[in-house]
């Protein structure tokens, strides 16, 4: 059976300080020539730029994967726009540069199938237990403090929150509050997180049933992580209150089902790592990746 390479990059996040070390990486791919791209999101809000990185792999002939991040998806919510509409010009995008947005079906290579998703939060990652003694939190939610294991999806849902612990006061919050909206201008819905990624978890297992019968392995490209062991925590309490955003566990229950899945590469939380994912109704485990060009400046190289 012919083993094929696949190298993979994700949260690039392209700024005036790492473009040549991206061009680099680029360069370096299209050298190496594996039979598969896969881009695991987080590239950049601005599409400028984005374009200007997708160029970068001009010279590169085999398959090209990819998902956005939620970076990708920021959009201008004071002026009204929609960061579902960003992800249809992100396929477009895609589209125009030979890439194929793995959110819009599954594609197959050598029989290896590929499937994907930027997926998103449900807080089902968030902190259960305090980082620390003593702490309490307040959120526009709730009028009060309260402790930090009362913390309720509510209070998540709106992304910012003023922590108190012994010693200091700290503001925290994450930026997709503010720079996403999940709105669907046609019919003027607003999307919640838990909405979002429930349909975006169906869309996944639907095409993990269209792909499976056809493949001999499958491999999974996700932005936002799906197992628990991909989520730091950290001990400080305003970066651990951001847990709640970094994933689903829906997401890891839907790709555990499927015993072709054998790989999966993810992103988002910054805190590369690979392990072994079972589950005691399989018989081989996921092999998880977790990658982050803008920490370590490498691309990942896979043989499946
Ligand atoms: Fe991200």
């Amino acid at each position: 059976m012919k083993q094929i390479t696949i190298e993979a990059l994700s949260d690039i996040h392209i700024h005036r300080y790492n473009e040549n070390a991206a061009r680099e990486a680029a360069w370096g791919i299209i050298q190496r020539r594996p039979d598969v791209l896969a881009l695991a999101g987080d590239v950049s809000p601005n599409i400028d730029i984005y374009k200007r990185f997708l160029s970068f792999f001009d010279g590169y002939k085999g398959k090209r994967i990819a998902v956005p991040g939620n970076h990708c998806i920021w959009v201008d919510t004071d002026s009204g726009e929609s960061s579902l509409d960003k992800i249809a010009t992100l396929q477009q995008l895609y589209q125009d540069y030979g890439f194929t947005m793995l959110d819009n079906g599954p594609v197959e290579h050598e029989g290896v199938g590929f499937v994907g998703t930027m997926g998103w939060y449900d807080y089902s990652f968030k902190r259960k237990d305090a980082p620390g003694e003593g702490i309490t939190v307040v959120t526009e939610a709730s009028e009060n403090e309260k402790r930090w294991e009362e913390l309720t999806d509510a209070d998540y849902s709106l992304k910012k929150a003023t922590i108190f612990t012994p010693y200091q006061i700290m503001q925290t919050g994450w930026m997709d509050g503010e720079r996403v909206a999940l709105k669907d201008t046609e019919n003027g819905v607003v999307y919640t997180d838990k909405e979002f990624t429930a349909d975006l978890t169906e869309i996944l297992r639907y095409h993990i049933r269209q792909i499976e019968p056809s493949v001999r392995t499958i491999v999974a490209v996700t932005h936002h992580v799906p197992f628990e062991r991909m989520v730091r925590r950290s001990g400080e309490p305003d970066y651990d209150y951001c847990n709640a955003y970094t994933g689903s566990t829906q997401l890891g229950k839907v790709l555990l089902d499927e015993a072709k899945i054998r790989y999966l590469i993810s992103g988002h939380t910054h805190a590369p790592c690979r392990f072994e994912q079972w589950s005691n109704r399989r018989e081989t485990p996921i092999l998880c990746h977790n990658i982050c060009f803008e920490k370590d400046n490498t691309s990942l190289k896979l043989k499946v």
